[in-house]
């Protein structure tokens, strides 16, 4: 039995995927993830993988055809008899629909997690999912792990006793409660309502802000809506500088451009997602390409993953 390790990468966010193999001293497995003339997605595995431990990076940020990538990467690779397939999925996407807020609607987390289980997925190796709770979606083993420590790392520059956390939104507040804590800053959350999808409002702000230098922390920035009105309700209340930090960096619609005009200072994101646009002053990257590098190294050398966070 062979006990190599191979990455191999889709094409949803090839940059981190190399970033992470040149962190574990890897070349990134040869595999052709490509399209027939209609459009259909077809995968070859050119790596001999028989008994390898396998693990495939793709984010699943639409469009669809990023999870049917890895869908149909991890079948090539598990016909192809590798030992464990993990599916490596920096930013777990359709994870906001995980459950039933009103009828007739689907469970898309649940959905995706049943259909990595049929692919063939052994384990999965994920970061700041939506919701906590979709790990037990899952009757795979799943490690989940978090972009804090290269926050944190940044937001310490920051210093200053008059530091308050925020979450901007209900969904958040654990999120914001160990940023505060490590930061040994104030804690706060915004108490948000959607009055339709894709828009927010705010309702009221728990915390104190006057004064302070408000940070919010989120998993994701999509509009950028949840954070640019935080961010002016904070300005109101007489915050006197206000920074952003969101893991997932969806960026629909004109996000960009009106986050860039927006009252916040500075929006700290990472590359869980591939940046192809170039990003204004305001907007900066941090790579989580070596947490989820030696995450992948531990679950190789069966070590344990929490101590990462410890
Ligand atoms: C929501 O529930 C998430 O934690 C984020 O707050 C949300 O996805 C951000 O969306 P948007 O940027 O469109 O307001």
């Amino acid at each position: 039995m062979r006990d190599e390790l191979a990455l191999f990468s889709g094409n949803a966010n090839r940059p981190l995927a190399q970033e992470m193999a040149d962190y574990l001293g890897l070349r990134l497995g040869d595999a052709n993830v490509g399209r027939f003339k209609d459009g259909e997605i077809r995968v070859s595995i050119h790596d001999n993988v028989r008994g390898v431990d396998a693990f495939v990076v793709q984010p699943t940020e639409p469009p669809a055809d990023n999870l049917l990538e890895l869908l149909i990467m991890i079948d090539a690779i598990r016909r192809a008899s590798a030992r464990r397939i993990t599916a490596v999925i920096p930013y777990f996407g359709y994870a906001r629909q995980d459950r039933k807020d009103r009828p007739r609607v689907a469970i898309t987390a649940k959905l995706v997690a049943n259909l990595l289980a049929v692919a063939g997925a052994d384990r999965v190796l994920t970061m700041d999912l939506h919701a906590p709770q979709i790990q037990g979606f899952f009757d795979i083993p799943l490690d989940h792990i978090y972009a804090a420590p290269v926050f944190l790392q940044y937001f310490d520059r920051l210093g200053g006793k008059d530091l308050v956390v925020m979450a901007p939104d209900i969904g958040s507040i654990k999120m914001a409660r160990a940023f505060a804590k490590r930061l040994g800053a104030g804690l706060g959350f915004v108490d948000k309502r959607r009055p339709k999808p894709d828009a927010a409002e705010v309702m009221n702000v728990v915390g104190e802000v006057e004064g302070r230098h408000v940070i919010m922390v989120d998993d994701i920035v999509s509009t950028g809506t949840s954070l640019i009105e935080a961010a002016n309700a904070m300005k109101k209340l007489g915050a006197s500088k206000v920074t952003a930090g969101a893991t997932h960096a969806v960026f629909a619609g004109d996000a960009v451009e009106n986050l860039q005009s927006s009252l916040i200072e500075e929006i700290v994101i990472t590359n869980t997602l591939p940046r192809n646009e170039s990003l204004p002053s305001k907007i900066r990257v941090l790579s989580v390409a070596e947490l989820l590098g030696e995450a992948i190294d531990r679950i190789h050398g069966e070590k344990s993953v929490s101590s990462l966070f410890v």
